[in-house]
């Protein structure tokens, strides 16, 4: 297993049109050497349909694609250095596991292939396992050797297409950071599609978030999740408030917002609304983990130069590591506030008056034409 191999893939001006449907619109990615890159987002957004242009099982309507500094948009599957292991992973069931890995290998006229299989075997920690059928196997089992079996060829970039959608919760957290592992050891560059955003943020280096065949952003998991750039991406990474507000003022590095009578300050360059100028409207954002919430009795601990939001609490759920409550407020109709149960929340109950409060540095602005609810609804679950 070296790293020597590994290709980046590039992507120019790409799409893909079924008839008069567009699955994919034209799109530029580029996807470092040796990286772990996700491709995010809901159903139907054109995810599987990207990955399977670079793996050459689908001709793209337009643009191209790049392996290293290889043009392979006309080249046929078998002639990419690519590899795609698919969320069906179809071993072959009369075959013993060591068969399976060596399937490929053999296909390709290798004779002498009793040491890499073993090797990549021992990779995924499968080497005792080598002679069962995969009927002998659990679930996680079957899936390492379905990632042995694509590994074993010495892909330039392996595709992973919801790999580990068969699998239950637990053994998916633990897939999670063996895919990882396996990623760093091996060096290939690894494209995995997921719609589960707490997968994409457990092992990708980047996360290109699709909506509707776009590419919506691309950043790191933290970067994403702390500085989204639009409502979807704030709201199908994790959980955000937006509350909607207007630009007051802007004193130097910071902008002040008015949230109906109450002000909010927003530092400068966390707003990716285009104009900061006075009367623009934005969405001031603020993550539910960020806000501290505290009895109306209790303002007076606020710190200086917080943002403050008063409200009633509509509900709460003890969720053990901590809280969760929804707080009306005139400005936010509905706002998730997530405390850790370290301190006694006494008086903390529905009907409650509350302050919610946090640092200014935590908000984010997001242009204030669009939908607030976008990358909420079911089918981005
Ligand atoms: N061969 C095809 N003919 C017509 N439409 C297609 C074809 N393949 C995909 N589509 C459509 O293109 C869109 C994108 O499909 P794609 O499989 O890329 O979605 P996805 O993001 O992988 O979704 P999921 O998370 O459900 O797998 C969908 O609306 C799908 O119905
Ligand atoms: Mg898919």
């Amino acid at each position: 297993m070296s790293a020597e191999q590994a290709a980046g893939v590039t992507l120019t001006g790409i799409s893909k049109t079924f008839g008069d449907f567009t699955a994919v619109q034209p799109m530029d990615l580029s996807i470092p050497q040796g990286s772990f890159f996700a491709l995010l987002g809901a159903s139907g957004c054109g995810k599987t349909t990207t990955l399977r242009m670079i793996a050459g099982l689908e001709q793209p309507t337009a643009g191209r694609v790049m392996l290293g500094d290889r043009d392979v948009t006309s080249l046929p599957p078998h002639r990419r250095p690519v590899n795609t292991v698919f969320q069906s992973y179809a071993l072959f069931p009369h075959l013993s596991v060591q068969d399976n890995v060596a399937f490929g290998l053999r296909r390709r006229g290798k004779k002498q292939v009793h040491k890499e299989v073993e090797d990549v075997l021992e990779l995924v920690e499968l080497g005792p396992l080598a002679r069962r059928k995969p009927a002998q196997l659990s679930g996680g089992q079957q899936q390492r050797v379905a990632l042995a079996r694509a590994i074993v060829n010495r892909p330039e970039v392996l595709l992973l297409d919801e790999p580990l959608g068969a699998l239950d919760l637990k053994l998916r957290r633990q897939m999670q950071l063996e895919l990882k592992r396996i990623q760093t050891e091996v060096g290939i560059t690894f494209v995995h599609v997921t719609h589960d955003q707490e997968e994409a943020m457990t092992m990708a280096d980047t996360i290109a978030v699709m909506n509707h065949g776009r590419v919506e952003q691309l950043g790191a998991p933290a970067e994403l999740y702390e500085s989204p750039g639009s409502a979807f991406v704030a709201n199908f990474l994790g959980q955000s408030n937006l509350i909607a507000a207007e630009i007051s003022a802007a004193e130097g590095d910071e902008l002040v917002l008015r949230a109906g009578d109450t002000k909010l300050t927003l530092p400068r360059d966390r707003m990716r609304a285009t104009s900061a100028a006075s009367g623009t409207k934005v969405l001031a954002g603020i993550r539910p983990e960020k806000i501290a919430i505290r009895s109306r009795s209790d303002e007076a601990a606020v710190p200086e130069g917080h943002n403050r939001l008063t409200g009633t609490i509509k509900d709460a759920s003890f969720t053990g590591v901590s809280t969760q409550y929804v707080v009306a407020s005139p400005w936010c109709p509905e706002l998730a506030v997530f405390a850790q149960n370290v301190e006694s929340a006494a008086g903390l109950t529905p009907g409650a008056e509350v302050v919610l409060h946090w640092n200014p540095a935590h908000t984010f602005g997001l242009d204030g034409d669009q939908d607030a609810d976008a990358g909420t609804g079911e089918d981005a679950l």
